[in-house]
């Protein structure tokens, strides 16, 4: 029987550059991320998802990986790598490593090889191919990348070009050989002898090219996506993958870009497992058009809801679904779902709510248990990001340069990257050293943990608490989902009813008084009593209320 422990864990993301610098040298890292086992052990956290610690030339920060079996100098060593795994499995805390195989970085020695000629061993580890046109001086198909523009980079040294996906630090690997797979399921054996739990796998949705790599039907962006995403080989290869990973019983979340549902029970659904889970992004974008995140328009509850309740439903009994708002690819969720300078702490803590008492294993993101918000820095010299950095120059095309860092600054994946807030000192307690790889937000003396543990109402105690509640009440975990007022703009109202027990969870969306009067479904016999909200005030009773900004109550039915 598999273990199902991710069921009702709740898993906290770590992005290792900027959780905690050990050494001062103002890069966060592994003897840091040790110095705060307590903390993450009283979040009361189950797993942590480590984005990726190898080796990097840091095109990508990390997302471009030049040795798969090493730590990264910059984090550490492996010694204190397996410490790590070690003091955390002591505390019963899971670890999730970050599993990028869709490309290597170009410094990874199988590129170097496979570059230095066309019948070099290493050669078909990528896709190669001639240009076309004259000269062969166009690339060899249409496709765009993500990070915008050609998905192709020309190599003077053999007169051919390769395919990138991302940036063109970052080759794309070739399925088509069957050695790249031996060689990838020897790299999950390394890390599972090592005790690794299971992996959060970057962007394996695309693994599975068309044959031929055909050109792409010509449209705004993502030229070429029907001939990657979610291609006809993806069974297949991950079922390779699993021929490893099942011997462990390894967790698997699969970084999905643009799934459905149908997509994800393809992929997901229990008994015939390929990932264990998939995230979804519809859930962070009711604030973009396409799940686009630079196509910024206001956000809207409703469009949230109606995504979601698509997902609640579309899993359920079949399949299990991820929760998340923030990521290392997000800016922060306060001030995009919420305010970030009125109610602050109330939205925060109303979207927490949120997250933890849908169905699916919720995923928190370093920071976002203080309401985080985004710094939106001025100036594009702050920034460190290479897709903000390509998405800027595209921007500005379309929007002017004022119009270019107007969007920047709301979606820039940096806007999550700023040091940790640990406390009022300088950089934030973040680091001893003067200088941080990218700047703190500098609002850190007001949110930070050390008087966000003091005070007794705090964001972040409020995420202890709830995370809390939740692992000790099955009818948070288990359970359907009904939205029993959809046409609200402001209210979300949904009931989540099982053999457990049923809870009734009310939110207000809008920053002011919204009045509100239990719907139908919610005024069935019996007696609702709030197990939690983030008033202090709220009322005990479910009935007809006028809720204040971003109030959050959760109910239970007595039994
Ligand atoms: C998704 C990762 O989350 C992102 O940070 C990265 O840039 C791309 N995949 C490429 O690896």
């Amino acid at each position: 029987m598999k273990n199902q422990w991710y069921k009702n864990a709740v898993i906290y993301q770590i992005y290792p550059r900027s959780f905690k610098d050990g050494n001062g040298d103002g890069i966060g890292d592994i003897k840091g991320i040790i110095s705060q086992i307590d903390y993450l052990s009283q979040l009361g956290i189950d797993a942590i998802w480590f984005s990726p610690m190898y080796p990097s030339p840091n095109a990508d920060y990390g997302y471009d990986i030049s040795d798969y079996t090493a730590i990264n100098p910059e984090f550490g060593t492996m010694e204190e790598f397996e410490l790590m795994v070690k003091l955390l499995h002591e505390r019963g805390i899971r670890v999730l490593m970050d599993l990028v195989i869709n490309h290597t970085s170009d410094k990874h020695r199988w590129f170097e090889q496979s570059r230095q000629s066309r019948d070099n061993p290493y050669r078909n580890y990528y896709y190669w191919a001639d240009g076309k046109g004259r000269n062969g001086k166009r690339p060899p198909n249409n496709w765009t990348s993500f990070f915008l523009g050609r998905a192709w980079q020309y190599d003077e040294n053999t007169k051919q070009w390769y395919l990138h996906l991302f940036d063109k630090n970052q080759p794309d690997l070739n399925y088509f050989n069957p050695q790249v797979m031996r060689e990838i399921q020897q790299i999950l054996r390394f890390w599972l002898n090592k005790g690794v739990d299971g992996f959060r796998c970057d962007v394996i949705t695309l693994l599975a090219k068309t044959k031929g790599l055909p050109n792409g039907f010509p449209k705004i962006a993502l030229v070429g996506s029907e001939h990657y995403i979610d291609g006809t080989r993806m069974e297949e290869l991950l079922e390779q993958l699993q021929q490893v990973l099942r011997e462990y019983d390894a967790f698997t979340v699969g970084e999905s870009v643009f799934i459905t549902v149908p997509k994800a029970l393809r992929y997901t659904t229990e008994g015939n497992e390929y990932l264990t889970t998939v995230f979804a992004f519809d859930q962070v974008s009711a604030d973009n058009y396409f799940g686009v995140k630079q196509l910024v328009r206001k956000f809207s509850l409703r469009r949230l809801k109606k995504s979601v309740g698509v997902w609640q439903h579309g899993l359920y009994g079949k399949s299990w679904n991820t929760l998340f708002w923030e990521n290392h690819d997000q800016p922060r969720i306060v001030g995009r779902y919420c305010s970030a300078t009125l109610h602050r702490s109330e939205g925060a803590k109303m979207l927490a709510t949120v997250l933890m008492t849908l169905s699916g294993t919720p995923f928190v993101y370093q920071g976002q248990e203080l309401g985080a918000t985004s710094p939106a820095f001025d100036n594009l010299d702050d920034y460190r990001d290479v897709e903000t950095f390509r998405s800027y120059a595209t921007l500005k095309k379309v929007f002017g340069k004022r119009g270019a860092m107007k969007r920047i600054k709301y979606c820039s994946r940096d806007n999550a990257r700023t040091p940790m807030q640990w406390n009022s000192d300088r950089n934030a307690g973040f680091t001893d050293g003067d200088e941080t790889w990218i700047k703190v937000n500098p609002n850190y003396t007001e949110i930070n943990v050390r008087s966000q543990t003091l005070e007794a109402d705090s964001v972040l105690n409020y995420y202890r608490k709830l995370i809390k509640l939740r692992k000790s009440d099955p009818a948070f975990v288990y359970g359907t989902y009904t939205d029993c007022m959809p046409r609200s703009k402001h209210i979300w109202a949904y009931l989540r009813r099982s053999e457990y027990g049923t809870l009734a969870v009310v939110c207000n969306f809008a920053n002011k008084n919204v009045k509100f009067c239990p719907p139908k479904q919610m005024t069935e016999p019996g007696e609702y009593q709030a197990v939690t909200s983030d008033y202090a005030d709220s009322p005990a009773a479910l009935g007809k209320t006028i809720l204040r900004p971003y109030e959050a109550i959760v109910y239970r039915l007595k039994s």
